[in-house]
């Protein structure tokens, strides 16, 4: 009796004592910086290498690279067969496949940077991703400070094909296709708010650069907005794949973006961002934070958010662009009408290329 009570206290104490001892490492490291955990030291190191990199490049295909990670499927799993394993590196380990997967055609140079990246500092290709994707973000105004967990395994396996969103895919296949991958309608939109800081370069070669709203350096609600206005003109001299008619000069619209924007499964939420600049940072940051969880278990995880840099303010308010009404805004959201938004001053802008 005596015995069994003592081993259980002597369990229980274990119990108690462990996780705790995981939880709270707090370390200086050799830069001066303090941090949750030593093993959170190292990036620091990544990151100068990285801000190299970023003084040369847009952040923004290091933010793109994130969306490889939605290859992960439970139902093919469930089935069988290897369904992907989420932010696991794959696109970098197994490059030679997961290249060829067509919405993945324009990483090559940023996975190769990644990968070089990761081996020079030993961390792993999948925390080299999701770190990538945070110091990008956090070049932007405006945009939230993500959360960067480091602990991922340093090996993984190629994900099979067409499990990645494609610009002409519809709304049901994007949407169903996310479900699976474990996200929501609102979610999905939610995620989106990265087409706020994005331009393409594969879609139309002719007008390579082009964003998807008027301020891609910025992480603000115009994205939600400008995808809402009227298609009008064709910004190049010839339509991309996957493009559909653009309200401004300049602008490129895909067409996935132009169907979510008024699909009645989607449309409220979308709304709702496109006046809701606080609320479109922390919709992003949490969705952010499960895409870079996926196929991991958090717990096992270590939490080096610190090391992520602050992101500037962006207090711009929320604007028609000059020369736009309203009335040029195809409001689809049933239950509520569109916000009455300022009108930004002077003629219709040019939207100018994105230098990559
Ligand atoms: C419905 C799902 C999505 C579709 C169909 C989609 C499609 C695309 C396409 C076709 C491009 C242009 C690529 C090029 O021509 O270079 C693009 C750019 C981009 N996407 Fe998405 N995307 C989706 C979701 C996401 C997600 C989840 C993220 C990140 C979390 C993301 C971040 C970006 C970024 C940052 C760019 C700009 C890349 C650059 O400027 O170089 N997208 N997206
Ligand atoms: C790289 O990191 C892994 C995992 O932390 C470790 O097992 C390995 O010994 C390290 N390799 C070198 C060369 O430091």
């Amino acid at each position: 009796m005596r015995f069994a009570a003592l081993v259980s206290l002597v369990a229980a104490s274990v119990a108690i004592a462990s996780p705790a001892a995981h939880l709270k490492k707090r370390a200086s490291c050799p830069g001066g910086q303090t941090v949750d955990d030593a093993q959170c030291c190292i990036w620091f190191d990544v990151l100068d290498d990285l801000q190299t990199n970023l003084e040369r490049r847009s952040p923004k295909p290091f933010v793109f690279n994130s969306m490889t990670q939605l290859a992960f499927s439970p139902a093919l799993t469930a089935s069988g067969q290897f369904g992907g394993g989420g932010s696991d590196g794959s696109i970098i380990e197994h490059a030679d496949v997961e290249l060829t997967f067509p919405p993945n055609g324009n990483l090559g140079g940023i996975v190769a940077s990644e990968r070089s990246i990761a081996l020079a500092h030993n961390v792993s290709f999948a925390d080299m991703i999701q770190f990538a994707a945070a110091a990008g973000v956090a070049n932007c105004a405006g945009a939230p400070r993500l959360e960067f967990l480091a602990g991922r395994p340093f090996t993984s396996q190629a994900s099979p094909p067409n499990l990645v969103p494609g610009p002409g895919n519809t709304v049901t296949r994007i949407l169903d296709r996310m479900a699976d991958a474990g996200f929501s309608a609102d979610e999905t939109v939610d995620l989106l708010a990265s087409h706020s800081i994005a331009a393409q370069q594969g879609l139309n070669a002719g007008i390579a650069g082009s964003p998807f709203d008027s301020t891609p350096d910025r992480f603000d609600t115009q994205f939600f907005i400008e995808t809402l206005l009227k298609g009008v003109l064709n910004p190049g001299p010839t339509t991309g794949f996957a493009e559909v008619l653009s309200p401004l000069p300049g602008e490129f619209r895909m067409q996935s973006d132009f169907a979510i924007a008024r699909d009645p499964r989607t449309s409220c939420r979308w709304q709702e961002l496109a006046d809701n600049p606080q609320l479109m940072r922390t919709a992003f940051r949490t969705a952010m934070a499960k895409l870079a969880a996926l196929g991991n278990d958090r717990s096992s995880l270590v939490d080096c958010s610190s090391v992520i840099p602050n992101p500037a303010d962006d207090d711009t308010e929320p604007t028609l662009p000059g020369g736009k009404v309203a009335d040029d805004i195809e409001g689809s959201c049933a239950a509520t009408p569109f916000p009455v938004l300022p009108i930004a001053p002077g003629p219709t802008p040019t939207i100018p290329a994105v230098v990559i």
